[in-house]
């Protein structure tokens, strides 16, 4: 594979940039090597500067569910760029998308929209802590909800611990108002609460969480959640900005009928574009400005461009034909998995619809953050590369989920597995 120009732009890019970079995982740092750089992208394929075309299963970490340059989402964004790019004033595709958003959120009258998923998250915090007056949010071990503070957090060393700052430059005082608990686990949040109850504002959890690995919850837990915020008078936040749209027209959690007080969006609902969005109910939802005392505010918020993406995105989703689709490509990867890599120990993965993570380990993929197996980690980083050379683009980290998008096929599917397969065979083998 011929990587001449990626390496010289890279050469370029790290004398400008920290890391080369404007995302951090975009550096390949954990698969090693240098990033390609692409220069388009179409369906579910992309090329690079070198030319070289691969099949993507990043998909651009998740917004993009019908695939790369949709033509209706492109002629929308065309049409709209057309008509000015930003307005700094209130629009009709604000309404147009808060109504196509509230259709799919039963029982929610409200939308605030933003430019990112770390500024929907960061607003519901700041919402949770104004609506109840208390100071600290839950999350979970592994979950990553943005870059914001409060959340750039891990986990102590005991069971449930209030936060070690897991960035420079956040402060002590900032981590020790978020407590960790790990998932899977409701002893652990049954206890924070016992100590902290009257004290936590929030607790915060992807009811899908695909941040770290695809650690999928049982829903008992996920309902145990709901049980012990309520009774506790704290607020259930879930954070929806992979899972929201991905598998049905809505959100994850209201889909296994585990209903939370505020969800975060993202991705999605801005089909490729930066929008971010906070939904909940009036009386939630209302305590914001300029109604109420709790401050939020963006000069980009509601952008008209980004909100075209986004309401192209969600009239192809809702014609419902996608989410058959998307299930029916998922499936395909699990038969040929099973089929191409019957003979290796490790061709472990979990998948939900359109969403996969391989654990290249043997046995159960987990549910629990401290529960990966570095070695699956290590058995991802060793094959990235032979990955790229066969045509295919996954996440360059061992810890990120693959989607498929409605452009993907069947035979997209297949070749995923046979060449996954491919791969760990002949890296056991060098
Ligand atoms: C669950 C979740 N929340 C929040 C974020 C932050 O979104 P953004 O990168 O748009 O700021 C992400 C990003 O990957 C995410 O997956």
């Amino acid at each position: 594979m011929k990587t001449d120009k990626s390496k010289a732009l890279y050469e370029r890019a790290v004398t400008l940039m920290p890391g080369g970079v404007s995302s951090p995982v975009r550096a390949f740092r954990s698969v090693g090597g240098t990033p390609l750089y692409f220069r388009e992208a179409r369906g579910a394929r992309f090329v690079d500067e070198d030319g070289n075309e691969f099949l993507d299963f990043c998909l651009s970490w998740g917004p993009l569910i019908l695939g790369h340059a949709h033509p209706a989402v492109v002629e929308a964004v065309r049409v709209a760029a057309g008509r000015g790019l930003t307005y700094g004033a209130c629009c009709r595709a604000e309404i147009d998308l808060a109504e196509l958003i509230l259709s799919a959120f039963k029982g929610r009258e409200r939308v605030r929209f933003v430019s990112s998923g770390t500024e929907a998250v960061m607003t519901a915090i700041r919402l949770a802590r104004g609506v109840t007056g208390r100071p600290r949010i839950l999350k979970f071990e592994g979950g990553y909800h943005g870059h914001s503070d409060s959340l750039l957090v891990k986990a102590g060393s005991g069971l449930v611990t209030f936060g070690l700052s897991s960035s420079a430059g956040v402060t002590p005082a900032v981590a020790a108002d978020t407590i960790v608990c790990p998932l899977d686990d409701e002893g652990a949040v049954a206890e924070a609460f016992a100590l902290h109850g009257d004290t936590i504002a929030a607790v915060i959890v992807e009811p899908l969480p695909a941040n770290n690995g695809l650690l999928e919850q049982r829903v008992e837990w996920l309902r145990s959640l709901r049980e012990l915020t309520s009774r506790h008078g704290a607020l259930l936040v879930f954070d929806e900005v992979i899972s929201g749209f991905r598998f049905c027209f809505g959100g994850y959690g209201d889909a296994v009928g585990v209903r939370a007080d505020i969800v975060t969006l993202g991705k999605i609902i801005g089909g490729g574009m930066p929008v971010g969005a906070v939904v909940g109910p009036a009386a939630i939802m209302d305590k914001l400005a300029p109604l109420g005392p709790v401050y939020q505010a963006g000069t980009l918020s509601g952008n008209p461009v980004s909100l075209a993406a986004g309401i192209a995105t969600l009239r192809e989703l809702s014609k419902g034909l996608a989410y058959d689709t998307l299930e029916e490509l998922g499936a395909a990867l699990a038969r040929g998995l099973a089929a191409h890599g019957s003979d290796l120990p490790f061709v472990g993965f979990r998948r939900r619809g359109s969403v996969f993570w391989f654990h290249l380990a043997p046995g159960e993929a987990p549910r629990r953050a401290d529960r990966i197996d570095p070695d699956a980690g290590r058995r991802y980083n060793r094959i990235y590369h032979a990955m790229l050379e066969r045509g295919i683009y996954l996440a360059p980290s061992a810890y990120e989920v693959g989607f498929f998008s409605t452009a993907h096929t069947v035979a997209d599917a297949e070749r995923l597995a046979a060449e996954l397969a491919q791969a760990l065979r002949a890296a056991e083998h060098a």
